[in-house]
């Protein structure tokens, strides 16, 4: 029987009420399809850093190297200034796992409500890859003569060759598996020094890929289509920044922050990729099981499929779909369940195998594929 080492970073507020739903779900994966896990529980998090000071140590980074995937809640605190354990933890852990690519799927599924009057499932699957490590997040910049009038801030965005090429290479390779279109968004038309490294990096790497569409469209455009013409896109490769605001925006178009998933994925094999909702804390909520649970369990199912776990992550989306689709509201008191409920739920249909199939194919199956070709090009 297959085992796999992960390392978990439950974290604060929600974060630990959906993870443990999380991992109750794998559980029932685990014994459904044969397969087990080693858990490690890694405390990283703002009751972790009020306690002993520490933001990430030398011990945390060990454990997670050396674990074969890391299951992630959220991180945040009132209680901490804003900024402090996004950069000293999030970040520090997408630079220093080299994490190249966010992986952000915005997949309508049948039966959750959209605000977008009108828009079909069939419609809305796409993913958005995020490269992960660079552009504005770099965090460098310098400001002269703070606090006064004339003060000067400057903010760089680093566009690598290596980083930006990777993270192209990624989405060609995804859309080969997919519908074979890859879209990139940016801001050509005005960032024109990163604008035209990406746009050459296109040109570069499609010519690998003759098989597969390109297109290219502004990040404010974007904004536009993405909401009314989700059809227009299959892959869509993007920097950090935009990515980063693109994909709130998907997940709103697919039911809300509680349903949206990511995968922030090392793709040389050279340290650990890192699965988590895209919601964040909650802290207002905290404590009261209201907090939707499909995110982690979508991002569950991430980890499975690059794992080479594809046919539970496959069940696991497939049961959490069915399971969104019952529930009178995505979040809070309107869900009509607690948070470990809907968890029962979901692993009640992964067993009875009662959910539908999904429209279109599976993600969990791309994924499965593009990591081998990765592993054996490594
Ligand atoms: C996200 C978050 C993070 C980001 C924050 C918490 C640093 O918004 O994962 O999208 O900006 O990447
Ligand atoms: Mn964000």
């Amino acid at each position: 029987m297959k085992n796999h080492n992960l390392a978990v970073i439950p974290g604060d507020g929600v974060g630990p009420e959906v993870t443990a739903v999380a991992l109750s779900i794998l559980d029932a994966a685990e014994e459904q399809f044969g397969f087990s896990t080693m858990r490690t529980e890694v405390p990283l998090g703002a009751d972790h850093f009020l306690e002993t000071g520490n933001l990430l140590t030398e011990e945390a980074i060990e454990t997670l190297t050396s674990s074969d995937a890391i299951m992630f809640g959220a991180i945040g605190s009132p209680k901490v200034t804003p900024g402090v354990l996004e950069r000293g933890i999030i970040l520090a852990l997408r630079g220093s796992m080299r994490q190249a690519i966010n992986l952000r799927p915005v997949r309508l599924y049948p039966g959750v409500p959209t605000p977008i009057a009108g828009l079909t499932p069939q419609r809305c699957d796409m993913v958005i890859v995020r490269e992960n490590t660079e552009g504005a997040y770099v965090g460098t910049g310098s400001t002269v003569h703070r606090g006064t009038t004339a003060a000067v801030a400057t903010q760089e965005s680093i566009n690598t060759w290596y980083g930006v090429e990777r993270a192209v290479d990624f989405a060609f390779r995804l859309a080969q598996q997919r519908r074979k279109k890859v879209t990139l968004c940016h801001k050509t038309n005005v960032l024109v020094q990163a604008g035209a490294l990406w746009l050459e990096a296109m040109r570069v790497v499609g010519e690998r890929y003759p098989d597969v569409e390109q297109d290219y469209v502004h990040v404010d455009a974007m904004c536009m289509h993405l909401p009314v013409s989700p059809e227009r896109f299959d892959v869509v490769v993007t920097d950090n920044l935009f990515g980063d605001i693109v994909t709130d925006l998907g997940a709103v178009v697919q039911g809300g922050l509680g349903v949206a998933s990511s995968g922030n994925l090392n793709i040389d094999g050279s340290a650990t990729s890192m699965f988590e909702p895209i919601h964040g804390s909650a802290p207002d909520i905290a404590g009261k099981g209201w907090a939707n649970p499909a995110g982690a369990a979508l991002s569950l199912a991430l980890l499975l499929s690059t794992l080479g776990e594809g046919k539970a992550a496959a069940a696991i989306e497939r049961a959490t779909a069915a399971v969104l689709a019952e529930l009178p509201g995505l979040a809070g008191e309107a869900m009509g369940m607690s948070t470990t409920g809907v968890g029962e739920r979901i692993i009640a249909v992964m067993q009875s195998d009662e959910a539908p199939g999904l429209p279109g194919d599976s993600l969990m199956e791309q994924l499965a594929v593009v990591q081998a070709g990765l592993r054996d090009r490594a």
